[in-house]
């Protein structure tokens, strides 16, 4: 059971249209999906064509109670064929309150425990997260290997997609998982330059991590959402669909247990060639320094072994990396505030004109 966490604390990019359409177009390539709507606003309920105030049990019961609560099984709705809900409500904002006196593990492990004790197993789960990172999202990253982020085409989100990408790496911390992350971009227009200019900076910035499939600005994923229907059983040659189902191609041909196998391959052909590189940040007043740049997805300290050292009054951070030659762009995340590196005077302008500074390793 492959499970994905559809996350952008942004609202309005694409979470919701994502989760049920992507549900729907892997479906429709035989799949049995289950679709988890974290979202007290229950947007995807409602693009399922299911009224959250008709029903009786939802998540909510699932995951507030310990004793006497439903199984998830039993709160399920089958929603068209091969796609089962677990259907949200407003209810569900409360489970932050709710569960405010329990343990932090006992919190945020209820939606894994949930799905663990399902009697039949789904090829995907995928998990439509509210627009911001609480107890609900933590309890869909908790249960996640692997986390979509559906990145509008403008500017001004790719600044906010760095924060979040800061936010996943300090969760992957206390989740004690790693989590494979890649980004979609979504609500691209191809008729304005300005979203051409803005897919090429997203893919330069992003590289691998971002999907090839581009989800394209169409009427039908909204018309979809108000029927209640997956695009794809609405409008089978729309746009939307087509996307979708390239994005469920790509998905499917990507299974994290194989990208760890391409990953091994390439670091025992790679490891002759690369270079254990290590660089020190110095600071007396900060509390947490992490690195993050191209060679590791701008995901802040992945693939980096960090040391701290105490030297009179300053603090030194040691970060080790093993890299191939190349030049590389790397920003500093120093308690949450992105910046260049105060060592280095080599910066190049990064894709909001931020400059980023620049590694070279021969
Ligand atoms: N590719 C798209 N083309 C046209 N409309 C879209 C597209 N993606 C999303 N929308 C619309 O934009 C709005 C916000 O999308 P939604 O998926 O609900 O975002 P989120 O869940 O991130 O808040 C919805 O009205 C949705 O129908
Ligand atoms: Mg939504």
């Amino acid at each position: 059971m492959r499970v994905i966490s559809v996350v952008n604390q942004k609202g309005g990019c694409g979470k919701t249209t994502t989760s049920v359409n992507l549900a729907g177009a892997l479906a429709a390539d035989g799949a049995r999906v289950l679709l988890i709507d974290m979202d007290p606003q229950a947007h995807a309920t409602l693009a399922l064509g299911i009224d959250p105030e008709e029903i009786t049990e939802n998540l909510f019961d699932v995951l507030a109670e310990r004793e006497r609560a439903p199984h998830l099984d039993q709160v399920l709705i089958s929603a068209s064929e091969r796609i089962d809900l677990a259907p949200s409500s407003v209810v569900l904002s409360a489970l932050e309150q709710k569960l405010a006196a329990e343990r932090d593990d006992d919190r945020t492990e209820r939606l894994s425990t949930a799905l663990s004790a399902l009697p039949h197993k789904y090829d995907f789960v995928l998990i439509d997260c509210p627009p911001a990172i609480s107890l609900l999202t933590f309890n869909a990253l908790r249960a996640s290997q692997e986390v979509i982020v559906p990145l509008e085409t403008s500017l001004f989100a790719i600044d906010g997609v760095q924060k979040l990408l800061e936010t996943l790496a300090l969760l992957m911390d206390r989740i004690g998982h790693d989590l494979s992350v890649r980004i979609l971009p979504t609500l691209y227009d191809g008729r304005t330059r300005y979203a051409r200019d803005t897919l090429g900076e997203i893919r330069e910035l992003f590289k691998d991590m971002c999907f090839d499939s581009v989800i394209r600005m169409n009427i039908k994923l909204r018309e979809a959402a108000q029927k209640g229907l997956p695009v794809n059983l609405l409008a089978p040659k729309a746009n939307g669909t087509l996307d979708y189902a390239a994005t469920a191609i790509e998905l499917a041909a990507s299974s994290p247990s194989r990208e760890n196998k391409k990953s091994e391959v390439e670091s025992s052909e790679g490891l002759s060639t690369q270079r254990e590189v290590v660089i020190r940040y110095r600071n007396a007043e900060a509390a947490d320094v992490r690195i993050a740049g191209d060679f590791n997805g701008w995901i802040p300290d992945r693939n980096v072994q960090s040391h701290i050292q105490t030297d009179g009054t300053d603090r030194v951070w040691t970060k080790v990396m093993l890299l191939s030659p190349g030049t590389y762009e790397y920003r500093y995340v120093v308690d949450g505030e992105w910046c260049t590196d105060p060592d280095n005077l080599d910066h190049t302008p990064g894709p909001m004109g931020q400059p980023n500074s620049v590694l070279h390793v021969s």
